[in-house]
């Protein structure tokens, strides 16, 4: 994985210039994600210190944001990531911030785990996008699709889940690998290099859902340490 890069380059994304051209941008020509790229002013390590967390997720609330006793640079990283949560809500959105202590994987992931750390595509019943953006800590991950194959069309996984699914390779079969969302997971071709999608930037990715026009972006959350946090926003 190479350092975070503020504008990894591929056929697959796009960079625009506002907030309005990240909403507005259709999804295009294999284009399946959007970045508005932006250098943040603030203190986000102050700010993820500050909040008593557990291991795992935690969303936060604004008021207990507000009532963090920070630093000028502390209060300008709660107003931008308030902002950002505002913003996204007036386009009828549901963006929520979340501090992550530590990792929480998928205790016995079989032939496919089904974690975040592992690459996947989010899916929707409706036409939705993921939204995402990291203030700090290790940044999520993006696979460009031509480097990626999913797991449920790897033979030997595929065997493993028949197997176990103890039945045979038919709709009924197909119905399980969606139900258990095993047909969202990918696995990393020979030589594929993942990206990182910054620090501060502000993403929008195409999910599974009918009638999308591209193939959606696959992502994943980022390996994190015992003890090691991070701040994000998604949607
Ligand atoms: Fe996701």
């Amino acid at each position: 994985m190479p350092p975070d890069s503020p504008r990894p380059e591929n056929p697959f994304i796009r960079y625009v210039g506002s907030f309005h051209e990240l909403v507005t941008t259709p999804f295009k020509d294999g284009v399946n994600a959007l970045c508005w790229p932006r250098v943040l002013q603030g203190d986000y390590e102050e700010v993820s210190r500050q909040l008593q967390v557990r291991e795992g997720i935690t969303t936060l609330e604004e008021e207990q944001l507000l009532s963090l006793p920070v630093s000028p640079s502390g209060r300008l990283a709660i107003e931008q990531m308030l902002a950002d949560q505002r913003l996204l809500r007036e386009h009828d959105l549901d963006p929520v911030l979340d501090c992550v202590l530590g990792g929480l994987r998928d205790e016995n992931p079989g032939p496919v785990p089904t974690d975040v750390f592992s690459f996947h595509a989010d899916s929707a019943t409706a036409e939705a996008d993921t939204y995402l953006c990291t203030y700090f800590g290790p940044s999520s991950e993006g696979l460009r699709n031509d480097e990626a194959r999913r797991r449920v069309d790897i033979p030997e996984t595929r065997a493993a889940l028949l197997s176990l699914f103890g039945g045979e390779d038919d709709e009924g079969f197909a119905e399980h690998l969606s139900d258990e969302c095993f047909d969202l997971h990918y696995a990393m071709l020979p030589g594929a290099q993942p990206y990182r999608f910054g620090i501060g930037n502000l993403w929008r990715i195409a999910t599974v859902h009918p009638g999308c026009p591209v193939p959606p972006c696959i992502h994943r959350a980022p390996e994190t340490q015992p003890g090691q946090r991070r701040l994000l926003l998604i949607s």
